[in-house]
């Protein structure tokens, strides 16, 4: 059980240390009872209901991390998510803006919208017909905003054509197989802006070999930055000066 020691100082409140004001989410509950045994804030019931319907695959320490990220690079450039599915992210992005105040930050979603493509069995265990159960139209209906929102429904990297000199400020790259993450990786990293991440979302798991595979070759070839791999499967890699 956790004690406080008497010697200790006073223990801040969990949104000074974690949450911009505008994010109301992890508040409800005193931030002694989210160390199981370390600090994971994504079990706050308030986050969990922020994303409440909104985990089609994504996990909520996953999540955490998406929503830490784009609080913090969101006014550097667009807000990209590659390999969007049922648009549960995707909403999910969208919402956190919102919530931060943001309303003109521009969020393209690229997705074939009717299953993967072809992959390499060597290397990927997903294959053609995975996430076949979806469609632009579901996903458009589930995000809304059309305002500020962009579906680029189709092949990665056919649908990039025409964004050559976009400036991107947060990416969510969740493609799951070698070519299509190579393919994400060196189109998005160029573009990211200066203090910009991207999160390879599948790059440490056993069902996504060819994922880790691609982001390590191209990081290797490139030579600034290197992955953080996260205990969540996810790699981070931020752009510096
Ligand atoms: C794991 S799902 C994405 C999950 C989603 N981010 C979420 O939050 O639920 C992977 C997606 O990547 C898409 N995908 C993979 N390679 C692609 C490519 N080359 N072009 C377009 N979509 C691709 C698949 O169609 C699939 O919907």
């Amino acid at each position: 059980m956790w004690k406080r020691n008497r010697n200790s100082p006073p223990r801040k409140p969990l949104e000074a240390v974690v949450a911009a004001p505008e994010l109301a989410g992890a508040r409800a509950i005193p931030d002694r009872e989210l160390y199981q045994p370390t600090f994971q804030p994504w079990h706050d019931p308030a986050f969990l209901a922020e994303i409440e319907g909104l985990r089609d695959l994504v996990t909520p320490d996953r999540l955490w991390v998406v929503r830490s990220l784009l609080q913090q690079t969101r006014r550097l450039g667009e807000v990209w998510e590659c390999g969007v599915y049922k648009g549960g992210t995707a909403r999910f992005l969208v919402d956190t803006l919102e919530r931060l105040g943001d309303t003109t930050t521009l969020v393209r979603l690229f997705d074939t919208f009717a299953g993967m493509p072809e992959s390499d069995p060597a290397r990927d265990l997903h294959g053609p017909g995975d996430f076949a159960d979806t469609s632009a139209s579901a996903v458009a209906e589930r995000v809304g905003r059309p305002e500020r929102v962009c579906i680029h429904a189709g092949w990665i990297p056919t649908t990039f054509a025409g964004l050559e000199s976009t400036t991107i400020g947060f990416a969510h790259v969740d493609t799951d197989i070698y070519r299509s993450v190579r393919d994400c990786a060196e189109f998005v990293w160029p573009r990211l802006a200066i203090g910009g991440a991207v999160v390879f979302d599948d790059y440490g798991f056993p069902t996504c070999p060819g994922a880790r595979e691609a982001v390590d070759e191209f990081f290797v070839a490139e030579g600034t930055a290197v992955p953080l791999a996260l205990h969540t499967g996810q790699a981070v890699v931020f752009k510096g000066p």
